[in-house]
């Protein structure tokens, strides 16, 4: 009976434990503000394809939000552009300093080790999304309030209820990927526009 008793005490005690442990590491992780969206890089087909469909050149402000390894920030820096790479994870921005300067573009090109959900990205004119559905709906009315002319490239991932002015299939070694074009609008009876009433300005 005693030893009954211990065992179910011990079983208590190691199912209380457990709990324990999966809340710490569920609330530690969302207190340290970790990657929400997990690395994986755009095949550099798909980087390219990007970048035409953006239409980027010199004279250009290329935001990449969650850069990972900086593959889009370089290439649009090697294309004259000045661009910004906005990562997480300290990790991911130290490897694309390294392929900056591997490539002689470190100076066109801004680190930003911030959460990209609070990145001020005014003075783009570009901005490169490859993050999730809900990374992107989280961004959606952000970006529709951006200034007009701002195109806005997502590899993947589409945007709830703005429709893109186009999308492509670009092949790569990992089969074929969508990507999508928007450009925000001033027009706000366009329904690909950004919706005034929703903007401060
Ligand atoms: C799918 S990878 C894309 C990397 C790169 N843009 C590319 O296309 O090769 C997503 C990146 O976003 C970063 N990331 C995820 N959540 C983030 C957040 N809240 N703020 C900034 N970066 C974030 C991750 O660390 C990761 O490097």
């Amino acid at each position: 009976m005693r030893s009954t008793l211990k065992r179910r005490g011990a079983q208590v005690l190691q199912i209380a434990s457990i709990v324990i442990a999966a809340f710490y590491l569920i609330f530690s992780t969302l207190a340290s503000g970790a990657a929400e969206v997990r690395y994986e890089p755009t095949p550099m087909d798909v980087v390219r394809e990007m970048l035409l469909l953006a239409d980027v050149r010199a004279g250009d402000v290329v935001y990449d939000l969650g850069c990972g390894d900086g593959r889009i920030v370089v290439a649009a820096a090697r294309a004259g552009a000045r661009s910004v790479c906005v990562d997480i994870d300290p990790q991911r921005l130290a490897e694309a300093r390294a392929n900056a300067q591997a490539a002689g573009v470190s100076e066109r090109i801004e680190f930003r080790n911030e959460d990209l959900r609070n990145t001020d990205f005014a003075d783009a004119t570009v901005v490169m999304l490859f993050l999730s559905a809900e990374m992107n709906r989280l961004l959606k009315e952000k970006l529709l309030c951006a200034r007009p002319g701002l195109r806005v490239v997502s590899h993947w991932h589409a945007m709830p209820d703005w429709p893109p002015e186009r999308s492509i299939r670009a092949m790569s070694e990992m089969g074929e990927r969508p990507i999508f074009l928007w450009i925000v609008r001033n027009d706000t009876r366009d329904p690909r526009s950004r919706n005034g009433s929703k903007c401060a300005r």
